[in-house]
C-alpha cells in the first residue's frame, strides 16, 4: 500500500510536491491507514547517465538530494519505492536500466529506495537479449537476489510492470513479489470492468508470495493525462472493494489535497483494508456467479462477474458488484460460496456502513445502485433451526441431497 506519482502528476512532479504529499497522507491519516510507501514512479532521475554509466539525481527538482528526500520521507513513515524499466529506456524516455542491472539497484539502495517497479519499455532486439521477457526481468531479479545476500539485507520487493502481457502467473510470479495484468488503468467504469474481467480469470495466482497488480487507484482522481475521466461516488467504492478484496497492491494516485473528503474515506475504509493485509489468508475472493443472465466463465470486459467470495480472518467475505446501468436485487444463496458452512445462520456485517445487518438463513438479497457494490462479512451465528418448523426444505440445493438410506430427497 502507498502513493505513486503517475496518475496524479505524469512527470510533473518535485521534492516540494512530493513532501506536501506525504504531509497529507500523514495528516489525512492515510499512512496510519497504511498507505506507507511512496513510488517515485517515471521521470525522477536525469535523462543521461553519468561518465561510469550511473543514474544521476536531478538537483532542479530534487534540490535536496534523493538521499535526504527518502529520509525524510521515512520520517514521516513512509518508505521510497524507485522505477526503472527492463530496456534502454523508461516509458517516458529516462534511462533504463537493462545491462545496468547492479549499478543502478546499487544507486537506488544509496538512494533510500526499498522497493522497484519495473517497466517494459524500449525493449533491445531479441538478437541483442536472445533470452525474452523473462530474461530481461530475471536480470533485475538476480541482481537483488544477489544484493540482498552479499549485503545481508532485505531484498527489493520487485514489482514487475509488463502490463498483463504473456500469462505473467506463469513466469513473473517465479520472480517478482507483483506483476500487472493489465494496461494502465484510467479513470472511468469500462476501465474498471475491463480489470476486473481479466481478475476473474486470474484471481488465482494470488497468494502471499505473490500479487496480481490491477494498477494504480483512481478514487478521486483528479488526474493528468486523462482529465474528462471520473468515476461517480458508487464507482469509485466499487473501484476500492474490488482492489482491495481481489488483494492488489494499492496505491494511491490522487493530487491528494484537491481529494474530495469522499474520496479519502473511500481510501481509508478499515474495514475492507484488513482484509486486503489479512495476515492469514493470503488469496483474493474469487467469483461464483456472473449474474444477469450471462454465462459463467465467459469473459466480458463490460459485464464481468458480479458475486464474488472467500475466506479471511474475519469471516466469510462476500463482494457483490452491480454491472448494470440500473439498480438491481443481487440474490445468491449462501452456499454457492464455498466458505460458507451449509446448515448455519450468519451474522451480517457491513464493510460499508460498518453496521451488523441482522442474521442470514440460508439466502440474500441486496439491492445495489448503478456500478454499486456491497462488501459483507458474514460470520457464524449458530446452527439453524429445524428447517421443517420453518417450512423450508432439508437442503438449500436439492441435486443429490439424500436421506440416509439414501433415496433422493426433493422439496
Ligand atoms: C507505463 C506504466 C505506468 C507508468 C508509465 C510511466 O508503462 O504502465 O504505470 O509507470 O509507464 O511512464
Amino acid at each position: 500500500m502507498g502513493y505513486n506519482t503517475f496518475n496524479a502528476f505524469g512527470c510533473e512532479y518535485n521534492e516540494e510536491k512530493l513532501l506536501s504529499m506525504a504531509h497529507s497522507m500523514v495528516e489525512e491519516g492515510l499512512v496510519e491507514a497504511g498507505y506507507n510507501s511512496m513510488i517515485f514512479d517515471d521521470c525522477f532521475t536525469q535523462k543521461r547517465r553519468g561518465e561510469d554509466g550511473e543514474l544521476l539525481e536531478d538537483p532542479e527538482r530534487f534540490p535536496s538530494g534523493m538521499r535526504a528526500l527518502t529520509d525524510k520521507l521515512k520520517t514521516l513513515g513512509i518508505s521510497a519505492s524507485a522505477y526503472s524499466d527492463a530496456g534502454y529506456k523508461t516509458c517516458a524516455g529516462y534511462p533504463g536500466s537493462y545491462g545496468h542491472e547492479e549499478q543502478d539497484l546499487e544507486t537506488f539502495s544509496a538512494w533510500g529506495f526499498d522497493y522497484l517497479k519495473y517497466d517494459n519499455c524500449y525493449i533491445p532486439f531479441d538478437a541483442v537479449t536472445q533470452e525474452n521477457v523473462y530474461g530481461r526481468y530475471e536480470r533485475m531479479a538476480k541482481a537483488i537476489a544477489a544484493r540482498a545476500v552479499n549485503m545481508n539485507e532485505q531484498p527489493f520487493v520487485f514489482s514487475i510492470c509488463q502490463w498483463g502481457w504473456q500469462n505473467p502467473w506463469v513466469w513473473a510470479k517465479r520472480l517478482g513479489h507483483s506483476w500487472r495484468i493489465n494496461g494502465d488503468i484510467k479513470p472511468w467504469w469500462e476501465s474498471l470492468t475491463a480489470i476486473i474481467d481479466n481478475a476473474s480469470f486470474q484471481y488465482w495466482a494470488t497468494d502471499f508470495y505473490g500479487h496480481n497488480d490491477m494498477d494504480m487507484l483512481e478514487v478521486g482522481n483528479t488526474g493528468q493525462g486523462d482529465p474528462v475521466g471520473n468515476l461517480t461516488y458508487d464507482e469509485a467504492k466499487s473501484h476500492f472493494t474490488a482492489w482491495a478484496l481481489l488483494k492488489s497492491p494499492l496505491f494511491i494516485s490522487t493530487n491528494l489535497p484537491n481529494a474530495t473528503q469522499e474520496a479519502r474515506d473511500i481510501l481509508k475504509n478499515s474495514d475492507i483494508i484488513k482484509i486486503n493485509q489479512d495476515p492469514n489468508v493470503g488469496e483474493s475472493i474469487a467469483p461464483f456467479r456472473w449474474g444477469s443472465g450471462q454465462l459463467d466463465y465467459v469473459s466480458n470486459a463490460t459485464h464481468p462477474a458480479q458475486y464474488w467470495s472467500g475466506n479471511s480472518s474475519y469471516g466469510v467475505v462476500f463482494m457483490l458488484l452491480n454491472t448494470l446501468d440500473t439498480p438491481q436485487d443481487m440474490f445468491f444463496n449462501l452456499t454457492e460460496s464455498w466458505a460458507i458452512r451449509s446448515g448455519r445462520l450468519y451474522d451480517v456485517y457491513d464493510m460499508w456502513t460498518h453496521t451488523h445487518n441482522g442474521t442470514a438463513l440460508r439466502n440474500m438479497t441486496v439491492r445495489l445502485p448503478p456500478h454499486g457494490v456491497a462488501a459483507l462479512l458474514l460470520s457464524d451465528a449458530g446452527p439453524e433451526p429445524e428447517p421443517s418448523a420453518l417450512g423450508l426444505p432439508y437442503c438449500a440445493i436439492y441435486w443429490q441431497c439424500t436421506w440416509p438410506n439414501g433415496t433422493y430427497y426433493s422439496n
